[in-house]
């Protein structure tokens, strides 16, 4: 949607001009999956499409959340004195006005807000982040707060976490508000510490196939997943001096294996721990152009996705196992929480045509679902437009 468009939409939704526009975008990620709040490392970038929010300051307390993705839900109000939970799309940016209260900002005034995404809901693309994300970009900005955009990531995600309920780690915030244009970044989640790497992949493009299937299933499975995790973390911290699962080596994991008699939590922390090693592997692997092994190491998060986390179900499953058979696919995975939403994949640029067509014919087949594909474009994170 063009940015006219977007002040003309508003105009009419709220009648008033002269609304400021701010963006912030969806993010995929290349490798590193459920290794976040595991104090590991993960290397995602920002794409083209994310979340536009036309926003104006008003003289009173009050704030109106208008989506133009959630037109049924029609005008969504709240007095800044008192921000409640509602069940809709609308906690999203509440919990983060919730979470600028908190860090002790009185917002003196309200303001209306009109959001427009072009990021699938729900896919697993991180519509929630960039929603976040751009709406603590405009409250720094209307309200000279003075946050860098690694601080509007951290509050984003408590917004989330404290606010929505979704323990989720700070990976989609940080991309979203950090994102650059044709650069992934590696993360180290446990610092905040972060490099970007180029990603000029001669000849290959990076393909999202969205499998259509919602994943209602993430959150209550996702925060599971958590506390597992945190489970066999406290088993392990009786022999190793460590605060998350990912400052271990595999090796090391090996050898404490008899601390955690629960074989799935075994099989939780196994998947942290080396779906870290092989992030960073990865990604050294990529500065020395090798595609190919990026791309075999792409399928082995899959399958420590699948066997070990178990946080891919028939659908992530069957996108991915059709992509693996198509000639011109190096490397493909599920990405994100899981259990719906996308796969991603490293596809020779001569085949993309072919592997959209057959991977998703066999799809449809085998789920009775019209899969999506997009060509990804990396794009930069939040700003004012
Ligand atoms: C979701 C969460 C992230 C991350 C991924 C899995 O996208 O929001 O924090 O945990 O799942 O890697």
């Amino acid at each position: 949607m063009e940015i006219n468009e977007l002040r003309a939409k508003f105009k009419k939704i709220f009648g008033r001009e002269g609304a400021a526009v701010f963006f912030a975008p969806g993010r995929a990620n290349l490798i590193g999956e459920h290794t976040d709040y595991n104090g590991g490392h993960v290397f995602p970038c920002a794409l083209t499409f994310g979340t536009y929010l036309a926003a104006s300051k008003r003289q009173d307390g009050k704030i109106n959340f208008y989506s133009l993705n959630f037109e049924d839900d029609g005008i969504i109000s709240a007095d800044i004195s008192e921000i409640k939970k509602g069940g809709n799309w609308a906690d999203y940016p509440k919990g983060v006005v919730a979470m600028f209260k908190e860090d002790g900002h009185i917002l003196n005034c309200g303001f209306d807000a009109l959001y427009y995404g072009d990021v699938p809901n729900g896919a697993g693309l991180s519509s929630s982040a960039s929603i976040e994300v751009v709406t603590a970009a405009m409250i720094n900005d209307f309200y000279n707060l003075g946050y860098n955009l690694i601080e509007l990531a951290k509050i984003s995600q408590r917004a989330e976490n404290g606010f929505v309920g979704m323990n989720c780690g700070i990976m989609d915030q940080f991309a979203s508000a950090m994102g650059k244009k044709d650069n992934a970044m590696l993360l180290d989640c446990n610092t905040l510490e972060y490099s970007y790497c180029p990603i000029a992949l001669q000849g290959v493009s990076i393909l999202i196939a969205n499998t259509n299937n919602n994943h209602k299933l993430t959150g209550s499975e996702y925060n599971t997943r958590r506390s597992q995790c945190e489970e066999a973390l406290k088993l392990l911290q009786s022999k190793y001096k460590v605060n998350y699962l990912c400052e271990l080596k595999p090796a090391d994991l090996e050898k404490g294996k008899d601390l955690i008699s629960d074989e799935v939590l075994y099989r939780r922390a196994r998947h942290a721990v080396e779906e870290n090693a092989r992030t960073l592997e990865a990604v050294a692997l990529l500065k020395k152009g090798d595609i190919a092994a990026f791309g075999k190491l792409m399928d082995a998060s899959h399958e420590s996705l699948k066997n070990n986390y178990e946080v891919t179900g028939k659908a992530l499953d069957t996108m991915a196992d059709a992509l693996h058979k198509c000639e011109g696919v190096i490397g493909a995975r599920m990405m994100g929480g899981g259990f719906g939403g996308c796969c991603i994949a490293l596809v020779k640029n001569e085949f993309l045509e072919e592997v959209q067509n057959k991977a998703g014919a066999e799809y449809e087949a085998e789920m009775g679902i019209k899969p999506s594909f997009y060509v990804a474009q990396i794009g930069s994170g939040a700003k004012k437009i």
